[in-house]
């Protein structure tokens, strides 16, 4: 199972394919359209979210409602592409015409210089158009299929905010359920009302002093059994994929599980977790500080995994920088920007996340029908409970 992502911020659509799914799975464009649309939502994000509502167009793989085994193929059209048309336009162009927001200040923070430099770029546009978060949409809709497949194999997955400005939500111990309905009912997708309320103040604050500001996304993951994963090489190891995963999410700096840092300070009693086994239940651990891994393998409990993203760099009172045509110092370029994006990337870890659980499940039961793989995993778990 692999992804592809193709297409720029202002570009005329953003195209995802996904291959490995199998056949016979239940899938629609709502299953798509729900995650997109949430994407897009949160307290703090800029002008753009109001313009363009993301809806998927599914152009491959999918037919009467089920996948054919086939590559599926998805496409997020940009409704303000008439907008656009001439500056990010595919024709060439007359080399002596001004290109029309051309863009030679990078923003210290962003990808705009050492994408320039690598690439041989001197219109750093040709560098902010794809290192944008837009093309999150397009990892979104591949995590939207993985998040179907999971939901079938009844593994429940969400993602939500634990900290804005550094401001912490309370731990608590709810449902999936629970931790959806919440999240989704708050502008912030806190699980802590009160905290929850001071995070909106804070990016009123960070908006009102043309700042950005930063936080940690929490992903938790349901229904998993024990045993998905592998010790025995590096790259099979599926809480390092998802950590390599998260990180690759734009402007995420560092990734957790379960206790995380916190096991660095603390005795061995106080982090690993006691195993104990019941006839209904299987094998369980008492608790799940080490945040459902042991090994590189699952244990059976939550996935409980973090992610820390930095302040989004491009701010509206800028940084300095040095215009790479004249080589004089100036305050970076502004381009259209939100002063937070914690609570649509938590939308984004959620659906990265997805994606890789599911592909360690299809690489653990490789089924070219979907209905071969439910089963092999409903077995699988009747094995492990009695083990
Ligand atoms: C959902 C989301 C929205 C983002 N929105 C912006 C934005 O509006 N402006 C901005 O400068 N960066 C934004 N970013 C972050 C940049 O895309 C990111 O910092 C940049 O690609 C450089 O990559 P790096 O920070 O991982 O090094 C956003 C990130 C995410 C996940």
């Amino acid at each position: 199972m692999r992804y592809l992502t193709a297409g720029e911020s202002h570009g005329k659509q953003l195209t995802t394919i996904v291959e490995g799914i199998p056949a016979l799975m239940p899938l629609t464009t709502e299953n798509i359209n729900e995650s997109l649309i949430r994407r897009q939502k949160g307290h703090g994000r800029g002008k753009r979210m109001q313009i363009e509502k993301d809806l998927v167009d599914i152009a491959g793989g999918v037919r009467h409602g089920y996948t054919l085994g086939s590559p599926i193929a998805m496409v997020v059209h940009n409704d303000d592409f008439k907008h656009w048309e001439d500056i990010m336009g595919e024709d060439p162009i007359d080399p002596d015409k001004d290109i029309r927001r051309k863009v030679t200040r990078p923003r210290p923070g962003h990808a705009d210089l050492n994408g320039a430099m690598k690439y041989g770029h001197r219109d750093m546009r040709n560098i902010l158009e794809r290192s944008s978060a837009r093309e999150t949409a397009a990892r979104v809709a591949a995590g939207a299929v993985a998040k179907t497949l999971l939901h079938h194999l009844g593994i429940e997955i969400v993602g939500y905010v634990n900290e804005i400005a550094g401001i912490k939500a309370k731990e608590t111990d709810y449902s999936v359920k629970e931790r959806i309905d919440i999240s989704e009912a708050s502008p912030v997708r806190c699980l802590d009302e009160e905290a929850g309320q001071q995070m909106m103040d804070a990016i009123d604050q960070a908006k009102k002093d043309g700042d950005s500001i930063g936080g940690v996304c929490e992903v938790f993951v349901k229904g998993m059994p024990a045993g998905i994963g592998s010790y025995v090489h590096y790259d099979r190891k599926l809480d390092g994929r998802i950590a390599g995963a998260v990180q690759s999410i734009n402007a995420f700096k560092g990734v957790e599980f379960g206790i995380g840092f916190e096991a660095a300070r603390k005795n061995g009693s106080q982090v690993h977790d006691e195993i104990a086994w019941e006839a209904d239940k299987g094998y369980y651990r008492k608790t799940n500080r080490l945040g459902g891994f042991e090994g590189g393998m699952t244990t059976g409990m939550p996935i409980i995994v973090k992610g820390v993203m930095k302040p989004i760099p491009t701010l509206y009172k800028p940084l300095q920088s040095v215009d790479i045509e004249t080589k004089e110092v100036f305050n970076a370029s502004i381009e259209r920007s939100d002063s937070c994006a914690v609570p649509a990337a938590a939308v984004v870890m959620e659906h990265v996340v997805a994606f890789e659980v599911a592909k360690a499940l299809l690489e653990q039961f490789p089924h070219d029908q979907f209905p071969k793989l439910q089963k092999a995993v409903e077995d699988y778990r009747e094995e492990i409970r009695c083990f």
